[in-house]
């Protein structure tokens, strides 16, 4: 086994040294995720952005979290809202996650995207691969993020393709079935 490099030891042998927030990005960076949009609506206004930190929390009864950053214009809007949809997104939906990942205010966001409407008419993105319509339960404010712990209240699953994964801070690519093109490592 290769030994840790010291960016990876930080903090995890009793030390006290700070851990170095560039260190602690690829740490990261070696868990692969899926990605997601989460949308919502409040003020009549819809908006949305891209998420990986999104996980399942129990089963029964069904609930999930997203951590949203303070800074995120969509975060006070799902606490108004107290509602938000969580779309799991396939290989095929990089742009889409590109598109949500910019500032860029809300309607040009969703402009010229197909929308159904969802419960407390909140958008509901089309073609991706499973839609989680959640009620806030929970709301818990951690360091420069908040925790919404979500209710999940109404299910629908799309097709069955290969997801859209984040590795390494870059999307990993689907090859063919059951295969994943990981980006290349950093130098
Ligand atoms: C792959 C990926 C994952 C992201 N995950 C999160 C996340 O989990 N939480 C978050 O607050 N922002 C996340 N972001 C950043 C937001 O999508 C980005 O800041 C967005 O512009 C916020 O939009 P808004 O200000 O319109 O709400 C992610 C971005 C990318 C590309």
């Amino acid at each position: 086994m290769t030994a840790p490099s010291p960016a990876s030891r930080a903090g995890a042998a009793g030390s006290t040294a700070p851990v170095d927030p560039a260190g602690f990005r690829r740490a990261m960076g070696r868990w692969p995720t899926g990605v997601s949009i989460v949308t919502t609506r409040a003020d009549g206004v819809d908006s949305g952005l891209t998420v990986n930190a999104f996980l399942s929390v129990a089963l029964d009864p069904p609930l999930v979290l997203v951590s949203l950053a303070h800074e995120a214009d969509s975060t006070p809007r799902v606490q108004r809202s107290g509602r938000f949809v969580v779309h799991v997104l396939g290989a095929r939906h990089r742009p889409l996650s590109e598109r949500f990942a910019r500032a860029a205010p809300p309607e040009e966001k969703f402009e010229g995207l197909a929308i159904a409407r969802g419960l407390g008419e909140l958008p509901i993105l089309e073609g991706t691969l499973a839609v989680l319509e959640c009620a806030v339960r929970e709301a818990h404010d951690v360091a420069d993020h908040r925790l919404f712990v979500g209710a999940v209240e109404r299910l629908s699953l799309g097709a069955d393709e290969a997801p859209l994964v984040f590795f390494r801070g870059r999307y990993a690519e689907a090859e063919t079935e059951g295969r994943l093109r990981l980006p290349d490592p950093r130098p």
